[in-house]
């Protein structure tokens, strides 16, 4: 599930992109250094970096924190509540296949704690006529159509996010019941961990499904996040 290295011992970047192509395990790198630049110069040896449009540089460094605009969280990232498990961007075209995030600041209290589930694992609890089913069945992701799995060349990818699919139209209470089972079985699937200061994790946003656990407001969690793409 989690390969495990360290910026300060020898980093073998070819490494990191082998794990991110097989995208099987979270990579998990201790010590990176806090600092924008560095890592977007890591990012470009990995893939693509998707640019933020939120990086008032123009860049591709994103503030996962709590901030506010007229009293509103600007968006679930930029909140302290509880995000459940999902695919970034589901309503992009492309959809950015890898996702990184250092932790500059952990919130207090073990809160916030992160959450992943592999499709691997995902697929395992499922038989072939629910996977059949996911395939075909078409959601909307605000203005995009497409299913939850994604299935090419024998090989499938997993694009899901109950809160955008809920905000942008209507769910007939069979898909509720739907997407509620699937939440159920995704967090079976899930495992989690406590981010530390300098940690920086790599993952497949269309293998892999992420969420953290809500956390005090006051708290000054701080992620840097960037979403990139690997050929
Ligand atoms: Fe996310």
């Amino acid at each position: 599930m989690l390969i495990k290295l360290d910026h300060t011992a020898t980093l073998n970047i070819q490494e990191v992109r082998h794990q991110l192509h097989l995208g099987k395990q979270l990579v998990l790198i201790k010590n990176f250094p806090l600092d924008d630049l560095y890592l977007e110069n890591f990012i470009l040896k990995l893939g693509k970096p998707v640019l933020e449009a939120r990086n008032i540089k123009g860049k591709s460094v994103f503030d996962v924190e709590v901030s506010k605009h007229n009293d509103f969280f600007k968006s679930i990232a930029n909140s302290n509540l509880d995000f459940p498990l999902h695919t970034d961007c589901s309503d992009f075209h492309p959809i950015p296949n890898s996702i990184a995030m250092l932790c500059v600041e952990p919130a207090h209290k073990k809160q916030g704690i992160s959450h992943f589930a592999l499709l691997a694992t995902i697929l395992d609890t499922l038989s072939d006529a629910e996977k059949k089913e996911l395939v075909q069945k078409q959601w909307t992701f605000r203005n995009k159509q497409r299913p939850i799995l994604l299935q090419e060349n024998n090989t499938y990818k997993i694009c899901y996010d109950r809160i955008t699919i809920e905000s942008f139209s209507e769910v007939s209470p069979k898909d509720l019941e739907l997407l509620n089972k699937l939440d159920t079985l995704f967090i079976a699937s899930s495992f989690s961990m406590l981010l530390e200061k300098g940690d920086l994790i790599l993952f497949r946003n269309d293998l892999m499904l992420h969420g953290r656990g809500g956390f005090d407001i006051d708290t000054k969690r701080l992620l840097k996040r960037v979403r990139f793409q690997i050929d």
